[in-house]
């Protein structure tokens, strides 16, 4: 696909990490950063939870430029991209590596060359004996790798139990060695506490996550080393099934491995879809079409992807789509724009609600009362946000009498002695969405229109 036609994810630079956050993230990170700061020496394993594209790599990134502010030292260790390895071990210490200098004389390189030499101790063994780090004796091996092994082990004239007593005597040495590796961290001018980030854990082939964690708890429990792993829990515990079977309590099984979990707030979005707007290169077109619309359309994907929690990604996506279909129309499309993004965001988050409107199977007050009823619709329908996509409705599904009707009702409302005055400033402002919906061009069955396009525009792939 064209580059222009994907949002690529906003810049987190090293120098001010904060200056493209559309997410209010600042007071979060220094919220973790200050739990990170005060482990006391204790271990700590902190999971980020948060579904599926709703920011984890992005606040994470920035934590981690806060923190190495601060001068702790910091490992960014992508599950995903090392999962071809068998051990994760491996590609942990490689990572360690990378994050110690390598000067050969220095009490840091002394101290990674101990490290490197007992954990190809313990993954050599692990190798030998056949152990799957991560199923803990749960799953059934295969028939015929136990034989396998037992003869692989008998033919270099190992004895089984002798490669577990050694194994076992060279993860207490890896331990030990990691524990004076990062003991050197104030001879580096660094804080005490090494932070070990692991994302897209929940990402990688099941039993190399399972794994992963069995490390982390058996290898890198030492003082002084906090992990921060940024993962989806419900994500990483339909893993955990994968590896363990559907009767493992997954939540409880994952406890074992998680000291703390900090859940991503979820805050409003309207910064963020401004920024996502700008980042698809939409202000100018909307700076050459009516102003207002972008404000409209900021406002009701926002209501909308809160009733429906929709992801980030999720909104990014609409976006992208809406790029696409105006780039299709002329500028002087009226208020398709508004219509438009509307019914994107249905199509992604509710078929059966798109084709009900697109199709005039269902009025636009019940359609109200519907969106209402959503979940995450509670009160978020009833203010000027609710108003837009109510006029919108009614300038689209009914016909001009009925909009009359209309009209004089939130007149008599705006009239009447015993309203209240909030009721009044709501009628008031409903009338004049529905104005500036109606008068300036026809606006009636606009919707039907560009469906046909919508539908098309959904079929593209992220
Ligand atoms: N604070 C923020 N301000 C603006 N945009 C953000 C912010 N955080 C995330 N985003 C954007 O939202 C999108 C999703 O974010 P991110 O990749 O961090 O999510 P994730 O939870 O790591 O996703 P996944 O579950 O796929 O790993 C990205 O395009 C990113 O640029
Ligand atoms: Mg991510």
């Amino acid at each position: 696909m064209h580059p222009s036609f994907r949002l690529q994810p906003i810049e987190v630079s090293k120098e001010n990490p904060f200056a493209n956050d559309n997410l209010n993230r600042k007071p979060i990170v220094e919220f973790v950063a200050n739990i990170l700061g005060k482990t006391g020496g204790e271990p700590l394993v902190l999971a980020i939870d948060s579904p599926y594209g709703t920011g984890k790599s992005i606040f994470v990134e920035m934590l981690q430029h806060e923190l190495s502010k601060k001068n702790f030292q910091i490992i960014h260790f992508n599950a995903w991209k090392a999962d071809h390895v068998s051990d994760p071990l491996i590609a942990m210490v490689a990572a360690l590596d990378e994050a110690f200098p390598k000067a050969e004389a220095s009490v840091a390189g002394i101290g990674m060359k101990e490290v490197k030499k007992f954990a190809t101790a313990v993954i050599k063994r692990a190798a030998i004996l056949g152990v799957k780090v991560g199923t803990g004796g749960f799953v059934d091996l295969p028939d015929g790798i136990e034989d396998a092994v037992v003869d692989a082990a008998t033919d270099a004239s190992t004895d089984l139990i002798e490669a577990f007593a050694k194994e076992e005597r060279a993860a207490r040495c890896f331990r030990t060695e990691l524990e004076k590796l990062v003991a050197s961290l104030p001879e580096m001018q660094k804080k005490r506490t090494l932070v070990f980030f692991v994302d897209e854990l929940d990402r990688c082939r099941p039993d190399f996550a399972m794994s992963l964690l069995e490390r982390i708890k058996h290898m890198f429990d030492v003082p002084n080393i906090a992990f921060v792993l940024s993962v989806d829990k419900r994500q990483l515990e339909a893993v955990t099934a994968a590896v363990y079977g559907e009767r493992i309590d997954a939540e409880e099984y994952l406890r074992k491995f998680i000291d703390l979990e900090f859940g991503l707030p979820n805050p409003p979005k309207a910064e963020f879809i401004k920024g996502a707007i700008k980042r698809a290169g939409l202000n100018p077109v909307f700076d050459r079409r009516n102003i207002n619309e972008r404000d409209h359309i900021v406002r009701f994907v926002s209501v909308m992807s809160d009733a429906y929690g929709m992801s980030l990604r999720a909104v990014e996506r609409s976006i992208v789509r809406l790029k696409l279909v105006l780039s299709f129309t002329s500028d002087d499309h009226g208020i398709y724009a508004i219509h438009t993004s509307l019914l994107i965001v249905l199509r992604s988050v509710d078929k059966p609600m798109f084709d009900k409107i697109v199709n005039r199977q269902i009025g636009p007050l019940e359609a109200m009362d519907y969106f209402r009823s959503l979940p995450g619709g509670r009160g978020k329908f009833d203010a000027d946000d609710g108003n837009i996509l109510e006029g919108l409705l009614i300038a689209d599904l009914w016909d001009t009498e009925s909009i009359h009707t209309y009209r004089l009702q939130q007149n008599t409302i705006m009239q009447r002695q015993d309203s209240t005055d909030a009721s009044r400033n709501n009628a008031q402002h409903k009338i004049a969405i529905l104005d500036s919906f109606t008068q300036d061009w026809d606006a009636r069955g606009r919707m039907k229109r560009v469906a046909a396009t919508i539908d098309i525009a959904a079929n593209i792939r992220d």
